[in-house]
């Protein structure tokens, strides 16, 4: 079992976008985590296309993209074009999620499904051998800064398991509400990737918290 953490932008400081990436640039991350909402699949608006544009040029980490807008197989291509690690979405959003998977994996592209809390792990059971990635959403999608859902370190075992008996190689990510005093129970029930947003930007040392997360 591995052991990341990619941060998300959503809570860093847009003023200094450039000098916040270069600060994970510099850091012990994987990846650099995304969160695109449309203000219709979630209750508020971040970002689109010139922000993630822009995180692709500066970050030297790869980029890894959670949108979470309706309809997201409209999309694909365009942030597949950013030259992307990662692209997830979310169940309850696609119209035929296996169709939506193999569109991403065309370009090269490694597949993320997601789950809000209230999705059961069982909606998965069809498609998990074709992806390379499964959130689970720690908190409802929409908003940075939530607590934390306890019921996640379940949701994870019973993921696990299920990736276990289907012989599927997926990693699984958690987001929202991550902090230094639940990072170690998640990575030790199996998550293998932590996004976290406050946490690591709203931190006096962004790079030394990635540290701590890693090691606690
Ligand atoms: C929530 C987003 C998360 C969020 C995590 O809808 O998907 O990635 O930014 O933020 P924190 O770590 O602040 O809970
Ligand atoms: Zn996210």
């Amino acid at each position: 079992m591995s052991r990341h953490i990619s941060p998300s932008i959503l809570a860093a400081d847009f003023g200094n976008l450039e000098r916040e990436i270069n600060l994970i640039n510099d850091s012990d991350a994987s990846w650099l985590h995304c969160d695109v909402m449309d203000g219709v699949f979630v209750p508020n608006i971040s970002f689109g296309m010139p922000v993630v544009e822009l995180a692709s040029r500066i970050s030297k980490k790869p980029l890894d993209v959670h949108l979470m807008i309706v309809e997201p197989e409209k999309y694909i291509d365009q942030f597949c074009d950013f030259g992307i690690d990662i692209l997830t979405i979310h169940i309850e959003a696609c119209r035929h999620a296996q169709n939506a998977i193999k569109q991403i994996r065309k370009q090269g592209v490694k597949a993320g499904i997601t789950l809000k809390p209230h999705t059961p792990i069982n909606a998965l059971k069809d498609i998990i051998t074709e992806v390379d990635i499964v959130l689970v959403m720690s908190v409802e999608p929409g908003f940075g800064g939530q607590s934390f859902i306890e019921h996640t370190y379940q949701k994870v075992k019973d993921l696990r398991q299920l990736i276990q008996n289907s012989n599927s190689k997926a990693l699984i990510q958690v987001d929202g509400g991550i902090t230094l005093q639940n990072a170690r129970k998640l990575f030790d029930s199996g998550v293998d990737i932590l996004i976290t947003g406050t946490t690591v930007f709203k931190s006096n040392d962004p790079v030394l918290t990635i540290e701590k997360l890693l090691t606690v």
